[in-house]
């Protein structure tokens, strides 16, 4: 295909575990390098990435063989101009950072210091299944709307998409769990949409219902696995560096700064896939007409021409927002203000009330191809010292 040595001799074994030596090295030799594992061109340098992403002519998400618009339909997700404006913006409205500040601060610092001060008599917990995961769901089911379902349907149907989204991206037959899911979150969509006053119902009137279905779709499929490996990984990135847990501890307005360097080194989405809708030359690859363009944002976040010393979680760090962890161009994250305020009032809520946290054994760190996080997290913490929940 090219002369992309490094690309072609990379394994998925390398790519998952710890791909961060394999991807500097790709940054520096071959920045658009052509991975045979992965069937594509893997972009790993920072502005080459952010032209990838701006550039929704050349590098489309609008493609067949797209497997989350096999399952869900078409949606924001994988549609590109005007189409892909008309099925986000009814919603993009309602996700600014002033709606999300106004109308889901109380809810989600509540659900997370109920979930946290539930778990404080124990005086042990696993970040991700305990804290992280249901925190995640509570949030999505929030902002759709979906309140009156139990969080184990809302997961039931998650998982029935994302199981089909995945047999369909290893060339493997959907069961039809995935539609079948989509179905039932249909119903609940209409529902919710015709009664309540949120997210869904501001969308109704632009988008057909089957619109209305695949969007709310897409919001769960993307806020559910992402957000809780943002704020497991953030967990993991301050219990194994204490002393930057203690500057934390000492000055809470360093929480967002946390969260930003946790995001830039370990993105929760560590690619965004488009296909060249042409052939086109990037820093010297042949990209032909057809060709998968996988963008690295974790390679990108690790770009020492814009993070020095880019493998060190500081939270001083000054430019750690400078990340690509929620993509950038048409299709950066809808949910950005959501994700950050849940990953946050977990924070504040673990530090208010799981007194001396730390690390219940030593863990492997953040694995993954596409979704990273630390597949597990125990902590513990003194509960004798918990004194009230508020
Ligand atoms: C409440 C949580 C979240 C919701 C509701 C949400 C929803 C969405 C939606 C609907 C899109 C598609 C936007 C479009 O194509 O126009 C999107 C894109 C994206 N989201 Fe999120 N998201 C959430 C959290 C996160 C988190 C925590 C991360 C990673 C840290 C993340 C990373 C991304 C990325 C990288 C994209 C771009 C996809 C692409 O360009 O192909 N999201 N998100």
């Amino acid at each position: 295909m090219s002369s992309s040595l490094l690309g072609e001799a990379l394994t998925l074994e390398q790519l998952s575990t710890d791909p961060h030596p394999y991807l500097a090295r790709l940054r520096s030799e071959e920045p658009v390098s052509w991975v045979s594992v992965l069937d594509g061109w893997l972009v790993t340098r920072r502005d080459l990435c952010i032209q990838v992403m701006r550039d929704a002519e050349a590098f489309t998400v609008d493609d067949p063989r797209f497997s989350t618009a096999q399952v869900v339909g078409p949606s924001m997700l994988s549609l590109d101009g005007p189409e892909h404006r008309r099925h986000r913006d009814p919603f993009a409205g309602a996700l600014l950072h002033a709606q999300v500040r106004d109308r889901f601060t109380d809810r989600v610092n509540q659900k997370a210091r109920r979930l946290v001060g539930d778990l404080a008599p124990l005086g042990r917990a696993e970040i991700r299944r305990d804290l992280a995961g249901p925190l995640a769901v509570a949030v999505v089911s929030a902002a759709l709307d979906l309140v009156e379902v139990e969080v184990g349907t809302v997961l039931d149907w998650y998982e029935g998409i994302v199981g089909d989204v995945d047999r369909l991206s290893r060339g493997e037959p959907a069961t039809g769990a995935g539609r079948e899911a989509v179905i039932q979150l249909g119903e609940q969509v209409s529902k919710s949409a015709a009664t309540r006053t949120g997210l869904l119902a501001a969308a109704r009137s632009e988008l057909t219902s089957k619109e209305l279905i695949s969007n709310a779709a897409v919001m769960m499929f993307g806020g559910i696995e992402t957000s809780e490996g943002m704020t497991t990984s953030l967990f993991w990135h301050l219990l194994t560096n204490p002393e930057q847990l203690e500057l934390v501890r000492n000055d809470r307005s360093l929480g967002r700064q946390a969260v930003e360097e946790s995001l830039r080194l370990e993105p929760a989405a560590g690619r965004v896939d488009r296909y060249s809708t042409r052939d086109i030359d990037l820093a010297g690859a042949p990209i032909r007409k057809g060709d998968l363009v996988i963008v690295s944002l974790t390679a990108a976040n690790r770009d020492p021409e814009t993070f020095p010393h880019p493998d060190r979680f500081d939270v001083l760090r000054p430019n750690a927002r400078a990340h690509l962890a929620f993509a950038q161009g048409p299709h950066a994250c809808i949910g950005i203000h959501l994700a950050k305020m849940e990953t946050l009032a977990a924070l504040n809520a673990v530090l208010d009330l799981w007194p001396a946290v730390r690390l219940d054994r030593t863990n492997e760190g953040p694995t993954g191809l596409v979704f990273r996080k630390p597949q597990s997290l125990p902590v513990q913490w003194d509960p004798r010292t918990h004194t009230s929940q508020t």
